[in-house]
């Protein structure tokens, strides 16, 4: 396969969409600078679960390279990626994804096509968060499921999720994140309950063993762990109701409730 580079190697701006056509061949790397990117994407996937009807549809927003499509396989869905990269969608069609061009805030698809949603790390990319969750939710089927993992608008996660994690070879390519699109967890449980879907989140970690075992090569993926906090990096879980409430968004306003590590089961 032929991809085409942007070759040049001027600075860019935090989250500039430039940066994927310069990293375009390191999707697939196990050790490239996705390579976090393949953990997540594993545990991202543990929470979908196997489809219940003929001809479920899983949309995968800002699918990348199309991680998730090895972890999704056999559950039964037609996997339907969104992304704008085009060397990103190339790559996800490669790997079994019907991948389309298109902009998780005015995504190409029609209201309610799908029982799962996927939105791994790309809420923390959008400039519009309300409206990509609206977007998202618009998607979902009634009882339709949104799993989710973005980073945390915390000091702690800017200190370490740019801070040092873009510092540490490998990690996270430079100039990835954005600070100031770090994702307010109070805010997106408010957005998702506004459309029907109340958000339970739980904070997770790379397995510090795992990482052990990945930097002495002993292995080629890290699992992802749960952990109490999700003021760093975080996963969220929902299925959509009828409609939105106004008691459920209240409830989810709260910080008492988005705090909690409650994955559901
Ligand atoms: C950090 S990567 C995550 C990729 C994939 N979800 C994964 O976890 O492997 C972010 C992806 O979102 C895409 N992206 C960024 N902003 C986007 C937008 N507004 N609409 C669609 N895709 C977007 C990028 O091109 C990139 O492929």
């Amino acid at each position: 396969m032929v991809i085409l580079r942007e070759h040049s190697d001027a600075p860019l701006r935090p989250n500039d969409p430039a940066l994927y056509e310069r990293l375009a061949d390191e999707w697939w790397s196990p050790r490239g600078s996705f390579a976090m990117l393949h953990w997540l994407a594993a545990a991202r996937a543990e929470l979908v679960p196997p489809a219940t009807r003929q001809g479920a549809v899983l949309v995968d927003l800002g699918c990348g390279g199309g991680l998730m499509a090895p972890h999704v396989r056999g559950k039964g869905y037609h996997h339907i990626g969104v992304d704008t990269s085009p060397s990103a969608i190339r790559q996800a069609a490669d790997h079994g994804v019907l991948a389309v061009r298109g902009d998780v805030t005015a995504l190409p698809l029609r209201d309610g096509c799908a029982d799962v949603v996927a939105a791994g790390e790309i809420l923390e990319h959008v400039e519009d968060l309300p409206r990509a969750v609206a977007e998202a939710c618009r998607l979902l089927r009634p009882d339709g499921l949104l799993v989710l993992d973005t980073l945390a608008d915390t000091a702690l996660c800017r200190a370490l999720a740019i801070g040092v994690a873009e510092r540490v070879p490998k990690m996270a390519p430079r100039g990835v994140h954005d600070p100031e699109l770090l994702v307010d967890r109070i805010e997106l449980a408010r957005e998702c309950a506004r459309h029907g879907v109340r958000l339970q989140v739980r904070g997770v970690r790379p397995s510090l063993r795992g990482v052990a075992a990945w930097l002495a090569r002993r292995r080629e993926t890290v699992p992802m762990v749960p952990i109490s906090s999700t003021a760093v990096l975080f996963q969220g879980r929902g299925r959509r109701t009828a409609g939105g409430s106004p008691g459920a968004t209240r409830a989810a306003a709260h910080p008492g409730h988005v705090g909690r590590a409650a994955a559901e089961g």
